[in-house]
């Protein structure tokens, strides 16, 4: 067999950070990697056109490429408070695109996003065996205050209940402008 010699070259790539629209729902599902959250990709949207949660995307030639959700409001006080505490959730970075600094810069972005709404608090849960994403949290400011079983469920694109238990650290940090 004939061999090649391998070749690298750099890229510098600008990354949009930006609100969801409509066109985005079918890219965030990443190809079948998220298929599954079909149908929260559609509620949570429906949500942001109401003001009552915001899709923040880091995007790469109008292809989203992280993502974190916010929620504006909720019945329960520790995770969200309308008009004072915003709950960060649902983080992720392509797996080539980690370690670069995005994931940051998109909790940045949700802080101030918030922060023109007059949240002065926001909060973020992480899964106990999850430290990479605690360690990134804690670095941002986040200090945990309480903990969670984590159980929730939705209903996957198949119309299928799905259940899941993940306890979690809550954290939450003090916004401040800068
Ligand atoms: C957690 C997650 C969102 C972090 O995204 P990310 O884009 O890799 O985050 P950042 O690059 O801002 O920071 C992560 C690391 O990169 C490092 N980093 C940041 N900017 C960098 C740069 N310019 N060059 C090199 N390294 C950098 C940070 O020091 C940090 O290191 P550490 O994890 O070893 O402490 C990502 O790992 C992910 O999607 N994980 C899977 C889903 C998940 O766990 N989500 C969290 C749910 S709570």
């Amino acid at each position: 067999m004939t061999t090649f010699d391998e070749h690298t070259f750099s890229l510098d790539i600008p990354v949009t950070l930006r609100l969801a629209r409509e066109e985005d729902l079918p890219l965030l599902e990443w190809r079948g990697q998220y298929t599954q959250f079909r149908t929260i990709f559609r509620r949570t949207f429906r949500e942001q056109l109401m003001g009552r949660r915001l899709m923040i995307l880091a995007t790469v030639q109008n292809i989203p490429i992280g993502q974190v959700f916010v929620q504006l409001r909720s019945r329960e006080q520790r995770i969200a408070i309308q008009g004072k505490r915003a709950y960060l959730y649902a983080l992720r970075v392509m797996d080539m695109f980690q370690s670069q600094g995005i994931g940051g810069r998109l909790i940045d972005e949700a802080e101030a996003m918030v922060m023109t709404l007059d949240y002065q608090w926001t909060s973020i849960a992480v899964a106990k065996d999850n430290p990479r994403a605690l360690r990134l949290y804690e670095r941002k400011g986040y200090r945990i205050f309480d903990e969670s079983e984590g159980d929730w469920s939705y209903t996957d694109h198949k119309g299928r209940v799905q259940s899941i238990h993940e306890p979690c650290w809550l954290l939450e940090k003090r916004l401040f402008r800068r």
